[in-house]
């Protein structure tokens, strides 16, 4: 059975999701609502509105793609969920606990199909280190070390809301949450937060643009995190994963594989080492064609959603402990 989409918001992020959905079986992208109107044009070409139930009249949305600035989120969902259409939104779920809160509420009331884009989850990477790790390959594990580097994004755009620190904030809740999502897949629950960051003293003034983040998970876990919009030199990951029967390591400026070592390792050829499909990745390697393919397979077989909107209130919970941690120069204990 075919599928259409309606997009909301057709920005940096709304043109990507556009050309996936296009490249999925039997799916239609058939309105785009943005108030840019003809500006914002995506994949397809689909007819634009600025109308919400205009859009929903004419076209007849199977599903409801979120891809606005942070703060439009749940006046979204919320509208979408009336509609009882199956909704997908972009990360974070929302600028705040509150407007996380009231759509977990009016999701799990609806009962509509509902996804959360942590994107990360599908990075070839970051997928395979979670298969890893569950399959014992490194033992327990103890620590982890993640990096997520890159430089301020919106810069240039009529309205750049990424430097509005109320409306994103910043790069803890806006880039750093995608680390905070997959080590919460990864090792569970986090227990306490502890973080220090730096503001920008140019253009963005008051931005928060470095952070380092200490997290301690339930089950004794510990990770160092450190985010930035401050490097000029384009986006950057990478992370390490100590256990106590080996490594896992992983840098995306020089290596496409993931290497893992043993500990008392002696033979070489017993060094597994995962390999990472080469960039850039076959379309159907693309994590935004996967993670949306993931979508449309469990709306299709009435699976559970690959990514639950608890999940994507909880990696707000961990982001926004971590503000106030700054804020207060205090560990904060979820
Ligand atoms: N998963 C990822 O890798 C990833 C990457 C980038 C952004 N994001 C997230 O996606 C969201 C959008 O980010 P972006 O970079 O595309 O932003 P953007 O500024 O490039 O685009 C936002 C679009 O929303 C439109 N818009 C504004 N108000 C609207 C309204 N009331 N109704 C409908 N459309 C409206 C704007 O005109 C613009 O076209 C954010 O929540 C961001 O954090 C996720």
């Amino acid at each position: 059975m075919g599928h259409t989409v309606a997009l909301i918001g057709g920005g940096g992020i709304g043109r990507v999701h556009a050309r996936h959905w296009q490249a999925l079986p039997d799916v239609e992208v058939v309105a785009i609502l943005d108030p840019r109107g003809h500006e914002a044009r995506v994949a397809g070409d689909p007819p634009h509105f600025s109308d919400w139930d205009t859009m929903l009249g004419q076209t007849k949305p199977d599903i409801i793609d979120i891809c606005t600035p942070t703060s439009l989120h749940r006046e979204y969902i919320e509208r979408a969920a009336a509609s009882g259409k199956a909704t997908f939104c972009e990360k974070p779920l929302a600028r705040t606990l509150a407007d996380c809160d009231a759509i977990v509420d009016v999701v799990r009331r609806s009962g509509i199909p509902f996804m959360v884009g942590h994107v990360v989850r599908f990075f070839p990477e970051f997928a395979a280190a979670k298969r890893l790790v569950d399959a014992g390959g490194i033992g327990s594990p103890v620590a982890v070390r993640v990096a997520r580097m890159g430089g301020m994004p919106g810069q240039g755009r009529p309205e750049n809301w990424y430097g509005s620190y109320a409306g994103s904030g910043g790069v803890i809740l806006d880039l750093m949450l995608h680390d905070f999502d997959w080590l919460r897949w990864c090792f569970g629950d986090v227990q306490r937060v502890f973080a220090k960051g730096l503001y920008q003293q140019l253009e963005f003034e008051g931005q928060l643009d470095y952070a380092l983040v200490t997290l301690r998970f339930k089950s004794g876990v510990v990770g160092h995190l450190t985010g930035s919009w401050a490097h000029p030199s384009g986006l950057k990951t990478s992370f390490e994963i100590a256990g106590d029967g080996g490594m896992i390591d992983q840098d995306s400026t020089r290596t496409t594989t993931l290497n893992v070592g043993r500990r008392n390792n002696i033979e070489e050829g017993d060094l597994p080492k995962v390999v990472i499909p080469r960039n850039p990745l076959a379309p159907l390697d693309d994590p935004y064609y996967q993670e949306l393919g993931s979508f449309l397979e469990a709306i299709r077989n009435g699976t559970p959603s690959p990514v639950t909107v608890e999940d994507g209130r909880e990696a707000v919970r961990i982001a926004l402990a971590a503000l106030e941690s700054i804020e207060t120069g205090k560990v904060v204990t979820l």
